[in-house]
């Protein structure tokens, strides 16, 4: 498909087309896990992806969030192609556009709960400013955690990291914000 067929509307954050994924390519354990998604997200909207473990939830993220790609269809993010985007391209578009909390939290342990909300900033430009950090501790504080700020991921407890993740998934104001088991 050319790119002029497939511009998008200016609303849209999201869109799949024909989506595949596939492990193990050419080998006897090769196992196709999603068989052509095709999915539209516009501003403002919520989805919400429900089905049995193992039953490809994570991969599909996994490729909306840029960390992956499918092994043919085609997703765009802000109304641009990904997939034969380089690592440089995929890595700004993510910054830029989403926001992703994970399974599993995966906080920095070395840094403290405010820095781990901070980093997505940081990442963008170096040196938070005065107000990324009233950003931050004003996430924190809407999730709860004020009074964490100062603490590192390993003093809290799971589900107050899981907390942090969403903070700092927020912390860049982002078009799509994906959240893999949130709740975990
Ligand atoms: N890197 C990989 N290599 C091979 N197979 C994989 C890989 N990642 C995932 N799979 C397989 O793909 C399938 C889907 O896994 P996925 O993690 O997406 O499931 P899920 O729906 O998120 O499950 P859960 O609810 O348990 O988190 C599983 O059968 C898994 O074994
Ligand atoms: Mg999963």
């Amino acid at each position: 498909m050319s790119e002029t067929l497939s511009a998008s509307p200016a609303n849209e954050v999201l869109r799949l087309e024909q989506v595949r994924k596939a492990f193990n390519i050419g080998t006897p354990l090769e196992t196709e896990v999603l068989h052509g998604i095709d999915l539209r997200l516009n501003r403002g909207e919520l989805a919400a992806l429900i089905g049995p473990s193992g039953s490809g939830k994570s991969t599909l993220l996994n490729l909306i969030g840029l960390l992956d790609t499918p092994s043919s269809g085609e997703l765009y993010v802000l109304g641009q192609a990904t997939r034969d985007s380089d690592d440089e391209a995929r890595t700004h578009l993510r910054n830029q556009a989403i926001g992703f909390v994970f399974q599993f939290h995966h906080l920095i342990s070395a840094f403290s709960v405010l820095e781990n909300v901070l980093m997505p900033l940081m990442i963008r430009h170096g040196k938070p400013s005065r107000a990324d950090i009233d950003l931050a501790r004003g996430l924190l504080d809407e999730v709860g955690l004020a009074q964490f700020a100062d603490k590192k991921p390993t003093q809290i407890s799971g589900g107050q990291q899981q907390r942090v993740a969403i903070a700092r998934a927020l912390v860049t104001r982002p078009p799509l914000l994906l959240a893999d088991e949130p709740t975990g």
